[in-house]
């Protein structure tokens, strides 16, 4: 008699969320638990890893304690072949996999070789970011759009749609852009956006060692120079950060935007 064909199981594309555990969805932690092979980002702590069964096949894709990136092409390689094996292959990212999480070109690559995708969505950065320090992304008659940008492309380039992100009535949150943060402000004021309008950098969000710092356009404009930091770091702009307790309780803003 032949062999049995194997049962292929879909592909999880899963969101860990902003790092800490308890911000995992039920639907996240299922699948980590469920593992046979998981293939899981820099920014995904150890405690969510040891989740995982025991058995599991563990694989780390992303930059840490100086190791390079894996390629693309190697990750989506390693979800076939393992996936192919038929075994249980998750994909762990941090935050949202639709949110600047390549999920797009790894659900395509899995379908070009007659594998399905499954997408589990998580917590992204500027929600958790927004929530940890009491900051609205939306706030009635203030701000009426959410852009969630980044401000590197592949070739290092600054391309944001600056005309868009001048938009009064738009909270901007800028991932991957601390380190350019004196360069982003000066091009939205460039672009129309008030140069008091108060911006807002949150360091590691949702870890207890995450930091708040409150400024505005104009002081981060002036800065010497932006983060540069291992810790992740979201940038959000916009009128709707100063409807927070963390912006009015501020003892001056002075004081907080020192360190610009
Ligand atoms: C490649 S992007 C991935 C974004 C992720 N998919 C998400 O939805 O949050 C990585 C960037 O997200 C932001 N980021 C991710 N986790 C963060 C955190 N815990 N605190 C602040 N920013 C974070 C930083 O700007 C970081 O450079």
């Amino acid at each position: 008699m032949p062999p049995e064909p194997k049962t292929l199981f879909p592909v999880q594309l899963v969101g860990a969320g902003p790092g800490a555990a308890d911000l995992l969805t039920l639907r996240a932690a299922r699948a980590i638990e469920g593992a046979e092979a998981l293939l899981y980002d820099a920014l995904v702590g150890e405690d969510i890893l040891a989740m995982a069964p025991r058995a599991c096949l563990k694989i780390q894709t992303g930059k840490r304690a100086g190791r390079p990136s894996m390629r693309q092409e190697t990750i989506n390689r390693l979800m076939i072949r393992l996936a192919r094996r038929g075994l249980r292959v998750v994909r762990l990212k941090g935050g949202d996999p639709s949110i600047f999480g390549r999920v797009g070109e790894e659900a395509q690559a899995l379908r070009q070789h007659g594998l399905a995708a499954e997408i589990v969505p998580g917590v992204t950065a500027a929600c958790a970011a927004a929530a940890q320090f009491g900051l609205p992304l939306t706030h009635r008659g203030v701000a009426r759009r959410v852009v969630m940008a980044t401000a590197t492309t592949q070739d290092g380039e600054l391309t944001i749609d600056w005309a868009a992100a001048a938009d009064p009535e738009a909270t901007l949150a800028i991932y991957m852009g601390a380190r350019a943060a004196p360069e982003i402000a000066r091009r939205l004021i460039a672009a129309g956006r008030s140069p008091e309008t108060p911006v807002a950098i949150v360091e590691n969000a949702s870890a207890p060692s995450a930091s708040l710092k409150l400024t505005t356009l104009a002081r981060q404009a002036a800065a010497a120079a932006g983060r540069d930091g291992a810790a992740p770091a979201l940038i959000l702009v916009g009128d709707a950060l100063a409807a927070s307790a963390a912006w009015t309780g501020a003892e001056g803003l002075e004081a907080l935007a020192g360190a610009a």
